[in-house]
C-alpha cells in the first residue's frame, strides 16, 4: 500500500491537517525587519515578549527559537537535571518528554482520559503512587483543551512538584478555575507555560517558542538559558575582581558564565512575524471555534463510530487540531488504509500522537507498561484538516469523504 504523500509532494489543492495563514501585513512586517538595523537581539524581541505577556496575562515572557527549546530552557530554569523525575502524560509530542530528559531527568508517563487525551487528576495520583518521589509535572493542553487545572495543581503542590504547562497547542484558550476565568499562560496554577509558534499552530513565527513566568527569578534564569547560560547583569556577577573596575562600576565588556548553555535566541525576523500574527489571535481563534462547530454538526450523524474527541466543560479552547475518534474495527478498515484513501482524495490527516510510553526508546528504558486510557485514545484518534483559512465547504468535503471511506 502506498504511503500518505509528504507535504512537498502534495498538489496545491491538497488539504493538509494544519498550515499557516500568512497575510500581506505579516510579509510587510518581516520585510521591514529585514531592512532594519537588527536581525537578532534587536527591539522586536522585547516588543514580542511584551505583547505575548499581555495577551496571556503573564508577568514575563521569554521568546526563543522553538517550542522544544522553550521546554528545555524551562526544564533547566526549574533546576531539573540528573536525579530528577518528571511526570509527562503519554499522549503528547516527543518534545514534552525529550526536553526534560535531555536536561538529565527521567520521565514517568501518566495515563490520560481515553476520550480527551488529557491527563486527569487520578492519572497524576496513579503516576505518583507508581514512582514515589517526583520533582516536576510537564502537563499538556492537548489539541487546545485544558483539563482540571486546579485539582491537578493541588495534587502536584501537595507532592512538591514544579508545574509546567505545555501549551504549544493552546494559545488563546480560556479556562475556569477557582471561581474565575483564566487565560492559558497566566500561570495561575503553574510555574511556567510553554508555547510553540510552528506553522501548524494557531499563530506562527516560522519557527518560534516562548515561556511565560510570573516569578522574576525564573524569568531571569530563562533569559540566561536562552543565551549560552551567561549573564550581563552586574548584580549576578560572582567574580567581583574581573566584573568590576576599582570604583565599583561593572566593566562594560564583562559577561559571566553561570552554567554552560546553548544559543536558543529567536531573531527579530521571527519576532516581526510573531507580532503581526499575535494581533490576529482573536480572529484566528474565533474562526477556529466556528470551524470546530461546523465539523461537530457535520459529524453528528456518524456517532458513535465516528465522533469528535471528548470535550472538557472547564475551558473555551482555541483549537489547534480537530481530532476525531473512530472505531476502525467496527468500520472494517485500518487507520492506515483510511489515511491513504483520504490522501488519494486530496485530504491530509495525522495521528496526534503515538503514545510516548510505547516509543521503543522509553519502553526499553522503563519497561513496557499498559496505560489503558492513552492506548485507547491512540487506537481511535485522527486529526482532520484544520486551519484558520480552510473553507466550510472543505470541512463538509472532508466529513463526507471520511464517512464514505468508513462506510457510514
Ligand atoms: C505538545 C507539543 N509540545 C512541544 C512541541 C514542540 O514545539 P516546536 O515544534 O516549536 O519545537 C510541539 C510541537 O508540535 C507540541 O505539539
Amino acid at each position: 500500500m502506498s504511503q500518505p504523500l509528504r507535504r512537498a509532494e502534495q498538489k496545491p489543492d491538497f488539504l493538509p491537517y494544519g498550515r499557516q495563514v500568512v497575510e500581506d501585513d505579516d510579509i510587510e512586517a518581516v520585510a521591514a525587519a529585514l531592512r532594519g538595523d537588527f536581525l537578532t537581539t534587536g527591539p522586536l524581541v522585547a516588543r514580542f515578549e511584551e505583547a505575548l505577556a499581555r495577551t496571556v496575562h503573564a508577568e514575563h515572557a521569554v521568546v526563543c527559537a522553538n517550542g522544544t527549546a522553550a521546554l528545555y530552557m524551562a526544564a533547566r530554569a526549574l533546576g531539573l537535571g540528573t536525579g530528577s523525575k518528571v511526570i509527562v502524560p503519554s499522549i503528547t509530542f516527543l518534545a514534552t518528554a525529550s526536553a526534560p530528559h535531555l536536561a538529565g531527568a527521567e520521565i514517568v508517563f501518566a495515563d490520560v482520559d481515553p476520550d480527551t487525551g488529557l491527563m486527569r487528576p487520578r492519572d497524576l495520583e496513579e503516576a505518583l503512587a507508581r514512582t514515589g518521589r517526583a520533582h516536576a509535572l510537564f502537563n499538556v493542553h492537548l489539541n487546545g483543551q485544558c483539563g482540571e487545572a486546579e485539582e491537578i495543581a493541588e495534587i502536584a503542590r501537595r507532592h512538591g512538584l514544579k508545574i509546567l504547562d505545555d501549551a504549544c497547542h493552546a494559545i488563546g484558550t480560556r479556562y475556569d478555575a477557582a471561581g474565575s476565568e483564566h487565560v492559558v499562560g497566566d500561570n495561575a496554577f503553574s510555574d511556567l507555560t510553554v508555547f510553540s509558534f510552528h506553522p501548524v499552530k494557531t499563530v506562527t513565527m516560522g519557527e518560534g517558542g516562548a515561556v511565560t513566568a510570573n516569578d522574576p527569578a525564573l524569568a531571569a534564569a530563562l533569559r540566561r538559558e536562552r543565551n549560552h547560560g551567561m549573564t550581563r547583569e552586574p548584580s549576578e556577577f560572582v567574580s567581583i575582581e574581573d566584573g568590576f573596575e576599582a570604583e565599583g562600576r561593572a566593566n562594560p565588556w564583562y559577561y559571566e558564565l553561570v552554567e554552560p548553555g546553548f544559543n536558543w535566541r529567536a531573531t527579530d525576523i521571527q519576532c516581526a512575524l510573531g507580532l503581526t500574527q499575535l494581533g490576529k489571535l482573536p480572529r484566528f481563534a474565533a474562526r477556529r471555534r466556528a470551524l470546530a462547530a461546523a465539523y461537530d454538526s457535520l459529524l453528528a450523524p456518524y456517532a458513535p463510530r465516528l465522533r469528535p474527541i471528548g470535550r472538557t466543560m472547564t475551558c473555551r479552547p482555541t483549537w489547534h487540531l480537530y481530532a476525531v475518534l473512530i472505531d476502525f474495527e467496527a468500520c472494517g478498515i485500518t487507520r492506515a488504509e483510511a489515511m491513504t484513501r483520504l490522501a488519494a482524495e486530496g485530504i491530509g490527516s495525522q495521528v496526534h500522537y503515538y503514545p510516548l510510553h510505547r516509543q521503543h526508546y522509553y519502553a526499553s528504558r522503563y519497561g513496557r507498561r499498559q496505560l489503558p486510557g492513552a492506548d485507547r485514545y491512540y487506537a481511535r484518534v485522527l486529526s482532520l484538516p484544520f486551519f484558520s483559512s480552510i473553507a466550510v465547504s472543505d470541512v463538509a468535503r472532508v466529513t463526507s469523504t471520511l464517512a464514505r471511506i468508513l462506510k457510514l
